[in-house]
């Protein structure tokens, strides 16, 4: 395994602009994040000048000549007599124009990315990554609580696929510091969730980085879930992260209609290995999803700071209501609340949309009474949509988890998630405290 030296935005540009690449393939990292999408990853004259990309619908990609075939499989597979030459289109599971378009307009705007692999999901893009970068017998340390899914692979999987993952909560540097200071040898990856699911603890990624720096040996990368917030409020990258994943299924999709994953890296080497494994595991994005993750890029910087405007007044008023015990929300933590409020000033540009809240009746009954009064708010997991969504974390997403083990983390019956949509928040906070007063 290769450890990636920092890529910044200026080795970024003169890669861009010093290799081979044609023009749409440029970042643009002189333009603000929000602009790049329009402007990046695709190029009008290779498609009749439609102003937006076709969806190119087909398995398959016809060769001009059985030479340029056999050329492109070399360059695919990096064959002995391979040009070295990007390998050109061949058939869907290796690469299609709306997965790379959509790739290369992530690598545009998650600052200090360098190359993308998109995935079905945000599972497979966790797994994949996860199995193509482990050696035999590695080891992981990752965020616990994390996503139930994440949870599941890392506690359940784990030993299928001949890997250790050790979960601690990496929001207390103390504690990851200990376990890698104790452990004989070096960490493969610490697989980092921040603000976590469904728990909204909040990770020092620099902190995490600077000790796998420490205990490292040079081997162990460090991964950040970054689907709260990025990639218009955290930069995982600008804080030293080798590699960034996205559940694409939330924020990056933003309208419930669709699941897909992505992750990226700094360093080429990194995204060949999991690319490798993506065609040979098959978890391949289809091009209908991938032109619609194009198309809601464009927005993603409006919907999630509306978002995390309507978010923040029905945090406000949520706090205020005598049912509610406590509310969980980036937008809240002041300097009493410690390091969780440091940690926020120092890598957050904003609170995104998130908000866990707790019941003062401990009851699952009263939880659930919630729920069912709801009447504007949809009650249904997932997250990040263009519409509100209310659940129950510990019946519904983290439901796979131990009862042990969702004690331990918090994550009790009056445990209540609030994804918020672009909805008016005032008719958002009049449903919840009509539902609320039911309870
Ligand atoms: C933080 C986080 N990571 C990963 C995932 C998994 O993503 P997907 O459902 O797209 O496979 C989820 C899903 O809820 C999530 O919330």
């Amino acid at each position: 395994m290769e450890v990636s030296s920092p890529m910044s935005e200026n080795d970024k540009m003169d890669m861009a602009g010093g290799d081979q690449r044609p023009d749409y393939k440029n970042p643009h990292l002189e333009l603000h994040p929000s602009t790049r999408p329009f402007v990046v990853g695709y190029d009008a004259k290779l498609s009749a000048m439609a102003i937006q990309p076709p969806v190119f619908r087909t398995s398959t990609f016809e060769f001009s000549s059985a030479e340029e075939g056999e050329e492109s499989f070399g360059n695919a597979y990096e064959l002995p007599n391979c040009s070295g030459k990007e390998p050109g289109l061949i058939y869907s599971r290796l690469n299609n124009p709306n997965m790379e378009i959509w790739e290369d307009r992530m690598v545009a705007v998650e600052s200090g990315a360098l190359c993308a692999a998109a995935f079905p999901s945000g599972m497979s893009a966790i797994t994949t990554m996860v199995i193509a970068l482990l050696v035999r017998g590695g080891r992981v340390l990752y965020t616990d609580p994390v996503y139930g899914g994440t949870y599941y692979f890392f506690r359940h999987l784990a030993e299928r696929f001949d890997f250790k993952a050790v979960p601690v909560d990496t929001s207390d540097l103390n504690k990851v510091g200990n376990v890698l200071a104790a452990s004989k040898e070096p960490f493969d990856m610490i697989f980092i969730e921040t603000p976590a699911n469904p728990t909204m603890a909040e990770t020092d990624i620099a902190g995490i980085v600077e000790l796998a720096r420490c205990h490292g040996e040079g081997k162990t990368l460090v991964a950040v879930d970054n689907t709260y917030l990025g990639p218009v409020f955290q930069y995982p990258f600008e804080l030293g992260a080798d590699l960034v994943v996205y559940s694409a299924t939330k924020f990056l999709g933003g309208h419930s209609d669709l699941i897909a994953g992505l992750v990226l890296a700094r360093s080429d080497n990194l995204i060949k290995q999991i690319k490798g494994y993506r065609t040979i595991l098959g978890p391949t994005i289809a091009a209908d999803t991938a032109w619609l993750l194009t198309r809601s890029l464009g927005t993603c910087w409006i919907r999630m700071e509306a978002q995390a405007k309507g978010a923040g007044k029905v945090a406000q008023a949520l706090v205020t209501h005598p049912k509610v015990d406590r509310v969980l929300f980036p937008g809240l933590l002041t300097p009493e609340d410690g390091n969780q409020y440091v940690i926020h000033q120092k890598q957050c540009s904003g609170p995104g949309s998130m908000i866990t809240f707790f019941l003062k009746d401990p009851k699952k009954s009263a939880a659930f009474r919630l729920l069912n009064a709801v009447r504007v708010c949809h009650l249904a997991v997932s997250l990040g949509g263009i519409e509100t969504l209310i659940e129950h974390p510990r019946t519904m997403t983290h439901s796979d988890m131990s009862p042990e083990d969702l004690d331990k983390c918090g994550i009790t019956h009056s445990m209540i998630r609030l994804s918020v949509g672009v909805e008016d928040a005032n008719d958002l906070i009049n449903d919840l405290f009509q539902a609320l007063n039911q309870v």
